[in-house]
């Protein structure tokens, strides 16, 4: 893909950065097109559903909450579900009519075991609309094409992406109308020098799935913050790869061999979900699962590990405690607990 986009740049000139991410991640060759699943314990990240099946349980709950607060014709959406790690054990608790919404083939796939065929999607713009219900989605705003721009001493600057003998590199150029609007509104504060993720895109993702919804609410899991909150991480941005659960290397190297990701901005998926209609609450990972009953059931874990103990069940409070340990995963302060859950509701 590289060498595809060299000879493409040196011919036709630079292209934007979301240009650039949209087909290392989605095109011919790209991330999430390859037949290999991307998502999964033995693969590139390590995500929340992957880390423990308390994640599906507890998101349950909350699905369980809304389908009575919507009532009749009440059907889960999950979008960018990945292998299923999280329909699946959410399924099993709360069985509601559900669908699964993926980009990636060898995703569809892995879904289509869970919900069957007819109820997987390559797009979002598949479904019927307008429908009531949740609709889903963890880790998929961070993966959606977003532009680059440099605040310099004379204003704002985007980074494209130009071509350097075989290599791929960012060169300057000017901010276009929409990417200047968004930073006017969602940069944040930034020092002279400092880099911003412009999500254009993922906004208009967020637009669009709550104009979808009659009744109910659109959930979306990510890490980021609000835009105040990202000023420290806006020195060199936060834009990264990830590669066998590390970070990989420089977003330009390997595109279609690394995920492209960088933190959401919390702010702009707020405001776009109002515009559509939505009113919105932004969460926690940590608090937002710990209301929706999963500290109830470490603790539960934990007297269970002791009663265990007690009885000399030495395998059975092992099998508890890493049961235990996973679910502790998902709420860890530093870690997947400080995930932000935007929840916007009609
Ligand atoms: C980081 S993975 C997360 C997978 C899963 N949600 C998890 O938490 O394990 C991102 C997923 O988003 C999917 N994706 C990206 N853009 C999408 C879109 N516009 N619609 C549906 N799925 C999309 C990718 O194919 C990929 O499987």
């Amino acid at each position: 893909m590289k060498a595809r986009l060299v000879r493409q740049i040196a011919a036709g000139g630079p292209i934007p950065f979301d240009e650039f991410m949209r087909e290392a991640l989605y095109g011919d060759g790209g991330f999430f097109a390859s037949a290999e699943l991307r998502s999964t314990k033995s693969g590139h990240f390590l995500t929340s559903p992957e880390v423990s099946v308390l994640f599906g349980e507890t998101l349950a709950v909350y699905v369980g909450a809304e389908r009575d607060r919507v009532g009749a014709d009440f059907g889960l959406v999950e979008v960018a579900g990945g292998s299923g790690s999280l329909l699946a054990p959410l399924l099993s608790a709360l069985p509601v009519p559900a669908r699964a919404v993926e980009a990636s083939p060898a995703a569809r796939a892995a879904l289509e075991t869970i919900v069957g065929a007819d109820a997987v999607f390559s797009s979002l713009e598949d479904l019927q609309t307008p429908m009531a219900g949740v609709i889903l989605a963890n880790e998929l705003l961070d993966n959606l094409p977003m532009a680059i721009a440099q605040l310099t001493e004379a204003g704002w600057r985007e980074r494209w992406v130009g071509a350097d003998d075989d290599d791929l590199c960012f060169v300057d150029a000017p901010v276009r109308p929409e990417v200047g609007d968004w930073l006017a509104r969602f940069a944040g504060p930034v020092e002279v020098g400092g880099w911003v993720e412009v999500q254009i895109e993922a906004a208009g993702w967020v637009r669009r799935a709550v104009r979808m919804l009659d009744r109910g609410s659109v959930v979306l899991i990510d890490y980021g913050d609000v835009a105040e909150n990202l000023a420290p991480r806006r020195r060199d941005g936060t834009l990264r790869t990830y590669r066998s659960h590390h970070l990989g290397p420089h977003p330009l190297d390997e595109p279609g061999a690394t995920d492209i990701t960088a933190d959401v901005n919390f702010t702009a998926m707020a405001a776009a979900a109002e515009e559509a209609g939505a009113s919105v609450e932004i969460h926690r990972q940590d608090d937002f699962l710990g209301a929706w009953g999963l500290r109830g059931r470490i603790s539960d874990m934990r007297r269970t590990e002791l009663e265990l103990a007690r009885a000399g069940d030495d395998m059975q409070r092992l099998a508890v405690r890493t049961r235990r340990a996973e679910a502790e995963t998902l709420v860890h302060p530093r870690g997947l607990g400080d995930f932000r859950v935007l929840v916007a509701r009609k």
